[in-house]
């Protein structure tokens, strides 16, 4: 069995733990994107909460710095009416050298029900997951250049927002390949919901090795990469995670690989352009796209919210199943 299947899913076919989108069947995601749809309209009422995880307990892990992921993830665990904590790694006895093993007993004793994990590790998650109880659920929120599934999946939703459906989409993803744990996600969130082509457009010191093993179309040059695609996502350089100069300057990196109003012309008429943030404005974006009427920017993190409600109601629901079943 699919070693990523089998540590996320329990054996009734629910999902246990979301480390990453690889390996998991269609109608996983597509019950991930069901739930988030029910929960989309939660901040629109007075009370802007549901009662399905009061009494539970988040733990927000993140080892790593974060804006968009960590305070979504806990408006969303607040929505949801759970016991929210953040553990501040910077304040923490991380610092005073305790092992990541040691810190997660010291949180499971205080009767955690999840953990919410970023860490700069490929793999932390998974190892987490691992590790923990039998009761303690995990979710992944960026591990390493590896996944960051429910940044996929909030990508997913918004797709399937503004365009009706993922499937026979043609889809761009434009810039640093190489290092991000994003791009990795998404490609696998396409392919399994049946995207008709996921392109990539970068200059080869951004792509991985074998990039067409990721189950994508290579592009080097813009303008050919960006024809007729319904949707573009642009990524930002991750230059904390560099070894080198990859590339020549920042400006000759705006002139290959920006994205202006011109080279959108080449998309077709109703693509939408997404970006995971946080954007370099005039770096791979220029600001008159970033705010322009086709930028869907601002509404991923706002779906976020309710993407994030999703995946974490699925796993506690499957959590308490298991827990009846060990009595
Ligand atoms: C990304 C991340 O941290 O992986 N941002 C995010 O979570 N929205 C991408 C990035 O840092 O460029």
């Amino acid at each position: 069995m699919n070693p990523h299947y089998a540590l996320q899913v329990n054996a009734d076919g629910k999902l246990r733990h979301f480390l990453t989108v690889e390996g998991l069947p269609k109608e996983l995601l597509t019950q991930i994107l069901d739930t988030a749809e029910s929960f989309a309209g939660v901040h629109a009422q007075q009370v802007k909460k549901v009662p399905l995880a009061r009494g539970k307990t988040i733990v927000n892990l993140f080892f790593e710095s974060s804006t968009r992921t960590r305070t979504t993830f806990e408006l969303a665990a607040k929505r949801l009416s759970a016991d929210v904590l953040n553990f501040n790694i910077a304040t923490s006895a991380t610092s005073k050298g305790e092992s990541l093993l040691d810190t997660l007993h010291n949180l499971e004793a205080m009767q955690s029900d999840m953990f919410v994990v970023r860490h700069n590790a490929s793999g932390a998650a998974h190892f987490v997951a691992r590790h923990v109880a039998p009761h303690v659920c995990v979710v992944n929120a960026g591990d390493g250049r590896h996944a960051h599934p429910t940044q996929a999946m909030l990508d997913m939703f918004t797709i399937r927002r503004k365009l009706g459906r993922v499937e026979g989409l043609k889809v761009v993803i434009v810039g640093d390949i190489k290092h991000s744990r994003v791009a990795r996600s998404q490609i696998h969130a396409l392919n399994i919901l049946g995207a008709e082509e996921v392109r990539v457009v970068a200059p080869k010191t951004l792509l991985p090795p074998q990039p067409e093993s990721l189950g994508v179309r290579v592009f080097h040059d813009m303008d050919e990469g960006l024809r007729e695609v319904d949707v573009v996502i642009m990524l930002r350089l991750q230059k904390e995670r560099m070894a080198g100069a990859l590339l020549p300057s920042e400006q000759e990196y705006f002139h290959l690989y920006g994205l202006t109003e011109k080279r959108l012309a080449r998309a077709a008429d109703h693509a939408i352009v997404m970006h995971p943030g946080p954007i370099n404005r005039g770096v791979e974006i220029d600001s008159e796209v970033a705010d322009g009427e086709r930028s869907v920017i601002l509404q991923q993190v706002t779906y976020g919210i309710a993407v994030r409600m999703a995946v974490m109601s699925m796993v506690l629901g499957n959590q308490a199943s298991s827990l009846r079943e060990g009595e």
